[in-house]
């Protein structure tokens, strides 16, 4: 059976970020553009109101949000700020390595707290030299005693300033190559370990983006999620669950673009006529919201397939390459419709356009999406 009805809890999460996106983020989202800034006082007021936690399990203290309830809540931030959103919800992707292979102890020790506390974690996998070829990562992780020492440097990674804890990726038998990876929780306070400078980016400029670095960063063994070897399917499962909620994401920030340029054609005279009534803005509009409908469906199964424990793989990369290429095509075609004014940054259709690149990159770029859409399907 099929049916695309949504319950009425979720409507109501939906609605509650719809308000919160539209008289929270959206007052403040230009201001963070520009000035760069990491607006923390909103994220505690999205933590109050249980949009950062959501997503944990109810015997964790969270919501027990399914996969799909968070990316509903994901488009609706996004269609306020993708880089509010981006590091307003990076909390789901730093944990879910610990909700997806972490013991009872390990989650209640180091997801649990997340609920009650307003704090961020970090997904650590990233490296100078480890990008689309996450298997190649260079930080190791020695056994050491009853415990592991830790040296390596990642980067781009989100809120990497402010987490106070950090799921990290590291080779335990470089021998190995991706089999000798291995996953770790490590607190921030932990002697060895900080923080590099922020990075100046191009979008989502209110999400911020830094190194983290290890230097002889000693965790205790009881730190090692799974066993020794399985880090790198860790992160890949830990990517398939989060692809769907930056599609979410793409499709948030893609109806956002999509309702500016529709309210401008309707009011923008030019010919004696809104340019609405012509069939080339006409035809652009019909294909944004035709798009932004597939792009939906997609990012909907995805995380629905997730929610059910299914393996989605294939179609995580589908949801998150189709919304994310699409974002960029739309928010490119609304700057179009803006014309001139769309290129200037006192119109809010550039801003889309220069967030919207991030989410072809990020979490797996758009090229590697097809790399797993093509392994899923004619190699299995
Ligand atoms: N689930 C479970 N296991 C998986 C898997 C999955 N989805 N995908 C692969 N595996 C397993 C394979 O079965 C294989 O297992 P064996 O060792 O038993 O044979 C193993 O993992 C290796 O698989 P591949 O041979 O396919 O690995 P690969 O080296 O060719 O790489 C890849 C595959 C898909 C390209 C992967 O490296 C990848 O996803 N790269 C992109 C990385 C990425 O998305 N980075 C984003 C960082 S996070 C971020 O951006 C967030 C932020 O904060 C900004």
């Amino acid at each position: 059976m099929v049916g695309f009805d949504l319950t009425q809890e979720q409507e109501a999460v939906r609605d509650m970020a719809h308000k919160f996106a539209a008289h929270e983020i959206r007052p403040i989202a230009a201001e963070c553009d520009r000035e760069g800034v990491f607006p923390l006082e909103l994220f505690r007021k999205a933590f109050d109101l249980g949009l950062m936690s959501g997503f944990l399990p109810e015997e964790y203290g969270g919501q027990g949000l399914t996969s799909l309830d968070t990316c509903l809540v994901e488009e609706e931030l996004a269609w306020g700020c993708s880089g509010i959103a981006t590091s307003m919800t990076a909390n789901g992707l730093g944990l879910a390595p610990i909700l997806i292979a972490g013991t009872g102890e390990q989650k209640r020790a180091f997801a649990a707290p997340f609920a009650s506390k307003f704090q961020f974690a970090s997904f650590c996998l990233t490296e100078p030299g480890a990008g689309s070829d996450a298997g190649g990562i260079a930080t190791t992780a020695r056994r050491d005693g009853n415990g592991y020492v830790l040296n390596g440097r990642k980067c781009f990674i989100t809120n990497g300033a402010h987490a106070c804890q950090y799921t990290v990726f590291a080779s335990t038998d470089r021998s190995r190559g991706h089999r000798g990876l291995s996953a770790f929780v490590v607190p921030r306070e932990t002697p060895g370990v900080s923080s590099g400078k922020k990075e100046d980016k191009m979008g989502q400029r209110a999400s911020e983006t830094s190194d983290v670095l290890f230097e002889d960063a000693r965790i205790p063994a009881d730190n090692l999620l799974g066993k020794e070897g399985e880090g790198f399917k860790i992160a890949m499962r830990t990517l398939d669950y989060a692809r769907a909620s930056v599609a979410a994401m793409a499709v948030g920030v893609s109806r956002a673009a999509y309702e500016f340029a529709a309210d401008y054609a309707r009011q923008r005279v030019q010919f004696g006529q809104p340019i609405a009534m012509n069939q080339a803005i006409h035809f652009l509009l019909a294909d944004m919201a035709m798009d932004i409908e597939a792009a939906r469906l997609l990012t909907w199964n995805a995380a629905w397939l997730a929610g059910q424990g299914r393996r989605n793989t294939k179609e995580s990369a589908c949801a998150k390459a189709f919304s994310a290429d699409l974002a960029m095509r739309i928010t490119t075609d609304a700057v179009q419709i803006f014309g001139g004014y769309g290129y200037m940054r006192d119109y809010p259709v550039e801003k889309l356009m220069r967030d919207a690149k991030l989410l072809q990159i990020y979490e797996g770029t758009s090229q590697i999406q097809r790399m797993v859409i093509a392994r899923e399907t004619l190699l299995r």
